[in-house]
């Protein structure tokens, strides 16, 4: 019988320490634009969650948007990943899923991700927004994975940098599942 393997999840940031960084990241946003509005643009599904917890810790007139991407082309199963990279790596041919609602010219762009990996997505956007000419654009990101970078971009708010793991909750999934966990776990034994 073939052996049936069990993912097991381990806390890598908990409930709090995530609550404590995204109030710190608020209050550096609402010190950085005072005096003048912006708008989150949220990508789906991933950054849905720490978007709605960093506008809420932001003091400033705000609005909301957000764009789906798919990114199709996965690379093969390496079966011998232990960090199980197969299942999410992309090749970074990104699709628009949706678009945005609003025109983002003149704006303050604040784009909120959940996963800075090999950067290859964020390039993609910040380049769709960017042709908008928006007043000012500069990423929030919550998670850093930079040992993965292929493509530089910076990001100007940083949660927090992470190893080369697998991480799920807090709007992060595999395959869809354990968005709604409130802890960032390391998923192993994929
Ligand atoms: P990249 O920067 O283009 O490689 O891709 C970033 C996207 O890959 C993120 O928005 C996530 O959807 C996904 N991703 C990368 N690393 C992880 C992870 O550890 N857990 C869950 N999703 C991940
Ligand atoms: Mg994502």
């Amino acid at each position: 019988m073939p052996e049936v393997k069990i993912p097991e999840l381990k806390v890598l940031l908990s409930r709090e320490t995530i609550g404590r960084r995204v109030g710190e990241l608020g209050a550096e946003i609402t010190r950085d634009f005072r005096g003048q509005s912006v708008i989150f643009v949220g990508v789906l599904k991933g950054a849905a969650i720490f978007l709605s917890d960093l506008a809420r810790q932001v003091s400033l007139d705000s609005t909301f948007d957000f764009i789906g991407v798919s990114s199709y082309g996965n690379r093969p199963t390496a079966k011998d990943d232990p960090a199980g990279h197969a299942a999410w790596d992309s090749l970074g041919e990104v699709r628009l899923t949706k678009d945005l609602d609003q025109s983002l010219g003149d704006r303050n762009v604040i784009l909120v991700e959940d996963i800075l990996d090999t950067g290859l997505t964020l390039n993609y956007i910040s380049r769709l927004l960017q042709a908008h000419q928006p007043r000012s654009f500069s990423i929030a990101a919550l998670l850093d994975k930079p040992s993965r970078r292929q493509q530089p971009i910076e990001a100007r708010y940083i949660g927090f940098t992470i190893p080369d793991v697998f991480v799920v909750g807090y709007g992060l999934d595999y395959a869809e599942r354990y968005r709604n966990l409130p802890d960032i776990c390391v998923l192993e034994n994929l």
